[in-house]
């Protein structure tokens, strides 16, 4: 059955991440969700080995097809996301990645780390590539930058954990900025406090009432995770996205890649709301902020050694018409690179 497909790496590839498996002759949708049922095994060890496996020429190109490849993979998908991106949903278990606008870069990330059970298996597929510049899901091995992470560093991280604090807006709150996260509701998909608080109890959160409605979740978790089969530590958490630094380091990061798009005015722009904001807003009140597990404040510097494990362990790739990439989300990371012009992608989790 193997001799149906090629496999292959990226001339961007990293120790082997992602797999590429290619069609020889012209398949469809349909007889790949076939041929992955069939070799599930296989795929379950490549996905262990590699980290992330690219289907490539296999022509999905809806959601449908692609809820159904996702299945075939793993037929337990979810459809509850605790999550802090704007996502439409495309069926009932794939939705867009993400509705933030494009021009931002999303840091690396364990899909949905802050949770009580986070997703197994991650996928991505995408339905309209951008033509621009950028764009890339990147993907990154959180068990090399566990590895990677500088010791001093290492060691604060590993004794203290980490703390998130999320804010979500009341009900009906319209969005003001960039930052601001999603009334709760639509995470929760209920406006019955009983219903949120039983969740938030079900997923280790704490929670608080805002006077106007709004809904702060808390929680302090482990910075390290063993990855559920091996036992190897894996960063986990999403410091290097709800740390305040996060969105003016990223974008200095961006630009300094060949063939990104330019972003030089737009990180000194973002560099300075994020410095007039750390000298003037209530940390705990903004839409995302974390601290060391002890509450103590993470210093910009620890999140910079972060940051340089991450991108030394960065793999970016452009997508092609109907890829579909499997992850093994308790260990490989993914982000998104700023673009422009039209772009779907779809996602799924299980
Ligand atoms: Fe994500």
């Amino acid at each position: 059955m193997l001799d149906a497909v090629r496999l292959d790496s990226l001339t961007e590839a990293r120790r082997g991440l992602p797999l590429v498996v290619r069609p020889r002759d012209e398949r469809r949708a349909e007889w790949l969700a076939e041929w992955l049922q069939a070799q599930r095994p296989w795929v379950e060890a490549q996905l262990l080995e590699h980290g992330a496996i690219l289907l490539r020429g296999f022509a999905i190109d809806d959601a449908l097809a692609f809820e159904s490849i996702a299945r075939a993979i793993d037929p337990a998908l979810k459809n509850h996301y605790l999550g802090t991106s704007p996502r439409d949903a495309l069926t009932s278990h794939v939705f867009s990645a993400s509705e933030l606008p494009p021009y931002y870069p999303i840091p690396q990330h364990c899909e949905m780390s802050f949770v009580a059970h986070p997703p197994r298996r991650l996928f991505f597929c995408a339905l309209v590539p951008n033509t621009s510049p950028g764009g890339e899901t990147p993907l990154v091995d959180f068990a090399r930058v566990a590895e990677d992470l500088d010791p001093a560093v290492r060691a604060r991280f590993e004794t203290r954990g980490v703390r998130n604090i999320r804010n979500y807006a009341a009900p009906g709150t319209r969005r003001r900025d960039l930052w601001q996260l999603k009334p709760w509701n639509d995470m929760f998909g209920t406006t019955d406090r009983a219903i949120v608080e039983q969740k938030c109890r079900d997923n280790g959160f704490e929670w608080q009432w805002g006077d106007g409605g709004a809904l702060r979740l808390l929680g302090t978790q482990p910075a390290f995770a063993p990855h559920p089969t091996t036992g190897t530590p894996v960063w986990f958490n999403h410091t290097q996205v709800f740390h305040l630094s996060a969105a003016a380091d990223e974008l200095r990061r961006v630009g300094r890649r060949p063939g990104q798009l330019p972003s030089a005015v737009l990180a000194r722009l973002v560099a300075l709301v994020t410095a007039v904001k750390s000298r003037t807003v209530d940390p705990e009140a903004l839409p995302m902020h974390c601290t060391y597990g002890d509450g103590s404040p993470i210093p910009d510097a620890d999140m910079h050694a972060v940051r340089d494990a991450i991108w030394a362990n960065l793999v970016a790739y452009r997508w092609q018409r109907g890829d579909v990439v499997a992850i093994d989300n308790r260990r490989i990371a993914h982000g998104r690179m700023p673009y422009r012009g039209a772009r779907k992608i779809a996602v799924a989790w299980a």
